[in-house]
């Protein structure tokens, strides 16, 4: 039913929804709600694969505040009216209040209507018969296609199945434009056009749904310490965050060595993450990197970071090592050769990564901080347990990104609760998934025994593009 209140506070919105990246929408729509103190009030009809979901108990600032955040909505409109049919769309739009209406109707203004099909493309000549069945509605404003004041949609919902579209739609919306999300930072931050870029360097989409479900805000430390080519770092430092970031390898964080370009062959002189946050205006966000070994903290001990945002190695496109040797090694004596001396490094399992991302998240976090990071997974194997916990942090979200049949990788939001009473407090060993060994080990071997078992068959590469 439509808000039946006249009071412009308890006006209904209607977000319309990209429909890629189905599972990151909701926790992003959540964070972006929590920001702002909001709860999340959908109303009865709510499905959460639907391109368009009706959100109660928001006022248009919030609205506004949402959309210039999020990825994943396209665009959102104050409901005024909706239903099954054109005739229950016109009985719910008479029933909305005129004095709701009348500010955006009135005889100087100037206004547009659009017409939305979700899963239908509409002949134009259809779009006008719709538009112009509204006649029963007061706009008393000038039609401007060019130079409108106030835009008017209709949103169709055919459904989500392109192999059974319904000759009328299922469900129809009509309301006032609001605001457009933020889809276009897709195409103006691509990593097609960065200036600093590798193997593994993060999609702009999702390093932004990253910086979201992290609820990065303004002046927000945040750090990632496996940092690459820093896209997350990008992501965050749009938001306002100050930012950081370490990575084992000397090249990645010197801009240094071999390009990732196809016509290039070594980086140039300027190719490096401070000068990736310089080409979209916001190097003063920049804060610093250096080359560290996330196994090795060299941090002080102390709730230092807003959100820890991290995408680590799973070993596909790139080893996944840190510093030390099962050998002995002769370490060089202190004196003029020690400075130079570089440790050899050892294989890192994925199993003590996400073990001590999580220990590190719990320590360096601030209260209510998030973690958000990355979890390669083999699907046909792949189950919640397998998703490590850690008792200082809960867990948020967990969204899948499949990659082909057999893999994804699966976004994972946590958010600190609790400061850890002792370093032995961090392990419970009770629960595999707090032990950084067994657990985990289980799951690395599953995952690389199913990698194995289809590598001859499948180019592992391609199933981990960017990884
Ligand atoms: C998947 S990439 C991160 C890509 C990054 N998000 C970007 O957009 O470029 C993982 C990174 O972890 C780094 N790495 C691997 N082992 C590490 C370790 N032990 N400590 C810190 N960084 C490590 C690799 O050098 C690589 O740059």
């Amino acid at each position: 039913m439509m808000a039946a209140s006249s009071s412009r506070s308890c006006l209904q919105y209607v977000f319309h929804l990209a429909q890629d990246n189905l599972d990151f929408r909701l926790p992003e729509i959540l964070a972006l709600l929590a920001l702002r103190e909001k709860p999340f009030h959908p109303d009865g009809k709510f499905k959460e694969k639907s391109p368009y979901w009706c959100l109660n108990g928001l006022s248009e600032v919030d609205v506004r505040a949402i959309m210039a955040r999020s990825v994943c909505a396209k665009s959102a409109f104050e409901l005024w009216g909706h239903g099954h049919t054109q005739s229950e769309l016109r009985t719910s739009l008479l029933n909305y209040p005129l004095e709701n209406m009348a500010p955006f109707m009135h005889k100087d203004s100037k206004y547009k209507i659009n017409v939305y099909t979700f899963n239908k493309t509409l002949l134009f000549a259809d779009r006008i018969k719709r538009i112009d069945a509204l006649d029963y509605l007061p706009f008393e404003g000038t039609v401007s296609l060019k130079n409108p004041q106030h835009i008017f949609c209709m949103l169709e919902d055919y459904g989500s199945d392109p192999n059974n579209i319904p000759e009328h739609p299922n469900y129809i919306y009509f309301g006032r434009w609001i605001a457009d999300g933020q889809r276009e930072l897709i195409r103006s931050h691509s990593v097609k056009n960065r200036h600093f870029i590798g193997n593994t360097s993060m999609d702009a989409g999702l390093s932004f749904i990253m910086a979201n479900h992290a609820k990065v805000k303004e002046n927000d430390l945040v750090y990632d310490p496996f940092v690459g080519t820093g896209s997350l770092l990008v992501a965050c430092s749009h938001f306002g965050a100050y930012v950081c970031g370490t990575d084992i390898d000397y090249n990645t964080i010197h801009g240094k060595g071999r390009s990732s370009r196809i016509n290039q062959k070594w980086r140039g002189p300027d190719e490096n993450i401070r000068a990736n946050l310089r080409q979209y205006g916001i190097e003063k966000m920049y804060l610093d990197v250096m080359v560290s070994d996330a196994s090795k903290s060299v941090w002080r001990e102390a709730a230092l970071f807003d959100a820890i945002i991290t995408d680590p190695p799973y070993g596909i496109r790139e080893s996944t090592r840190r510093t030390g040797s099962h050998k002995e090694i002769t370490k060089p004596a202190d004196g003029i050769y020690a400075e130079s001396h570089v440790p050899v490094t050892q294989a890192y399992h994925l199993s003590d990564i996400f073990t001590d991302l999580l220990n590190f998240s719990a320590h360096h976090l601030v209260l209510g901080g998030r973690l958000v990071y990355w979890l390669p997974v083999y699907r046909p194997e792949y189950c919640e347990e397998m998703v490590p916990l850690n008792p200082c942090l809960q867990l948020i979200s967990n969204c899948e990104q499949t990659l082909s049949s057999h893999t994804s990788r699966r976004l994972i939001t946590m958010e600190k609760i609790k400061e850890p009473e002792d370093l032995d407090s961090m392990v419970h060993l009770a629960d595999p998934r707090f032990s950084p060994y067994q657990g985990h080990n289980a799951f690395r071997e599953k995952y690389f025994s199913g990698l194995n078992k289809r590598r001859g068959k499948e180019d592992n590469k391609s199933d981990f593009n960017g990884v």
